[in-house]
């Protein structure tokens, strides 16, 4: 099989479990994969296992540094096809509900259109507006900072209750 045929796969934790079963998985598709993991001996046995098609590259995917050295690798190769991200930071989703911004007027062929849009918008939502987009920057900021140090994984909803009900 062929699925992934010339495509350049980037296999963060791509040393141990998942990672490697998966960089492993995208050769077998005819992919070039570059794996990454922070420990040289594992990411030579995870070579080894590879066997073709495949670079380690000591990389901690917490330090930028060794981000620009793992794009730097590949891109001598050529241009990212594909991602796995095996290893992970802490990552949350922030997804905004109708916020008063230019967008949302934009997407709207009249004024008369967005006008009526607003107000119907407005009568589905429990709090019965739009947001501000500062709010939906005071949520981001709550997520990027270490207020939410234990909060992980989630799909942060700011929409007034939009699709509570
Ligand atoms: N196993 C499960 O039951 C399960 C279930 C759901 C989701 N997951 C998720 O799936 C992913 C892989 O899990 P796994 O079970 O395959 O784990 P694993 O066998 O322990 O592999 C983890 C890999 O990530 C690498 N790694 C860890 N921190 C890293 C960092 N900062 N920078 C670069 N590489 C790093 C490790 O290599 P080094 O330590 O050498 O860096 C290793 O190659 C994880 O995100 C895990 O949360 C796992």
């Amino acid at each position: 099989m062929s699925s992934l045929k010339n495509k350049i796969a980037v296999v963060t934790g791509g040393s141990s479990g998942i990672g490697v079963a998966t960089a492993k998985r995208f050769v077998e598709e005819g992919a070039y994969v570059f794996i990454a993991g922070r420990r040289e001996a594992e990411l030579d046995k995870a070579v080894a296992d590879v066997g073709r098609n495949v670079t380690g590259v000591k990389t901690d995917i917490s330090k930028l540094d060794d981000l620009d050295r793992l794009y730097e690798a590949v891109a001598n190769k050529g241009k990212i096809d594909v991602i796995f991200a095996g290893a992970r930071i802490r990552t949350n989703v922030l997804s905004p509900g109708p916020v008063d911004t230019p967008m949302f007027d934009e997407q709207f062929p009249s004024k008369d259109g967005a006008a009526e849009a607003r107000q119907q918008i407005m009568a589905m939502t429990p709090l019965a507006r739009l947001a501000r987009p500062e709010e939906i920057a005071s949520t981001a900021l709550f997520l990027a900072s270490d207020q939410s140090s234990y909060v992980a994984g989630i799909d942060l909803l700011v929409d007034g209750g939009l699709t509570a009900v």
